[in-house]
C-alpha cells in the first residue's frame, strides 16, 4: 500500500511537471518568498558545506544553495528519474558538486555521512506521519553538531476548521491562476494523494527527533517553513 502510494506520487510528477518553474508559481502561493526563506535559513560557517536536499527535483533549491555556497557539495535524493533528469539539466555546470540519488525518502539511507545542513522543499508531505517522524530522526542523526534542517511544505493546522478555511483560500488561488477545471484538478489531486501534517505535530516530531531549537518561521495560507537546529 505504502509502495503503491510512492508509485502514484512518482507517476504524477512525471506526467504533470513539464514546465516546473512556471507551474510551481501557479500552484504554491508566494512560492518565491517561501523558497527564498528556506535558502536564507540555511546557515553554516563551513566554506565547503556538505548539504542534503530531500526531493531535489528539478534542482531549483540546489542551484540557490550553490549560489550561496559555491564550494558546497550536495547529496540530492528524489524518487523520480524524470525530475532528476531535469535537475541534471539545470545543474549541468555543477554536476561535480551535486550527487543525484534516485531513492524514496521514506526509506532514506544516508550511510555514514554527516551534513552541515539539510533542506526539504515540497517533498515531505508525500510521507505519512510515522514516516515523517522516522525521517526527522534520520536527518537529526546525520547532521553535524549545530547542523540545520529547513523544511518548506504544505501543512495542516490543529483545528479542522482552520485547515478547511486555509485550504479553501488555496483552492481559490489555484482557480484564479489556472482556471476552474485545472485549478480544481490540482486541489482534488492534493485531497486524494497528499499527506500533510499540522504545523504543531511536525514541530513536536522535530523536538522528539532531538532538535534543540525548532520553530515555524514563515506561514502563508496552508504553507509553512520550519527551522530546526541540532
Ligand atoms: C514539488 S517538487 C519540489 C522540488 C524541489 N525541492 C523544489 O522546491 O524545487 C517535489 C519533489 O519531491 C519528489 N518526491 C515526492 N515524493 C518523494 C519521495 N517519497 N521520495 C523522494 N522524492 C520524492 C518529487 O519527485 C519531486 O521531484
Amino acid at each position: 500500500m505504502e509502495n503503491e502510494h510512492s508509485s502514484l506520487v512518482k507517476e504524477h510528477f512525471e506526467a504533470k511537471y513539464h514546465d516546473y518553474d512556471a507551474l510551481i508559481k501557479k500552484l504554491i502561493p508566494n512560492y518565491e518568498k517561501m523558497h527564498q526563506s528556506v535558502i536564507d535559513l540555511v546557515n553554516t560557517t563551513s566554506e565547503k558545506p556538505v548539504l542534503l536536499d530531500l526531493g531535489i527535483g528539478t534542482g531549483k533549491t540546489a542551484l540557490h544553495l550553490l549560489n550561496k555556497y559555491p564550494q558546497a557539495v550536495i547529496d540530492g535524493f528524489d524518487i523520480s528519474p524524470k525530475m532528476i533528469e531535469q535537475g541534471k539539466t539545470r545543474l549541468r555546470d555543477n554536476l561535480s558538486h551535486v550527487h543525484f540519488i534516485e531513492q524514496d525518502i521514506k526509506d532514506l539511507e544516508l550511510k555514514e555521512k554527516h551534513y552541515d545542513a539539510g533542506v526539504a522543499v515540497l517533498s515531505v508531505h508525500h510521507l505519512t506521519g510515522e514516516q515523517k517522524k522516522e525521517l526527522f530522526k534520520k536527518i537529526f542523526n546525520h547532521l553535524k553538531s549545530g547542523g540545520i534542517f529547513v523544511l518548506g511544505d504544505i501543512v495542516k493546522f490543529d483545528s479542522e476548521k482552520e485547515t478547511i478555511a486555509k485550504e479553501e483560500e488555496w483552492r481559490a488561488f489555484l482557480i484564479k491562476n489556472l482556471g476552474t477545471k485545472e485549478g480544481q484538478y490540482w486541489f482534488d489531486n492534493y485531497k486524494e494523494e497528499d499527506l500533510p501534517s499540522s504545523v504543531n505535530e511536525q514541530l513536536q516530531w522535530l523536538r522528539d527527533a532531538g532538535f534543540s531549537d525548532s520553530r515555524s518561521t514563515w506561514e502563508y495560507m496552508n504553507y509553512a517553513v520550519f527551522f530546526a537546529k541540532k
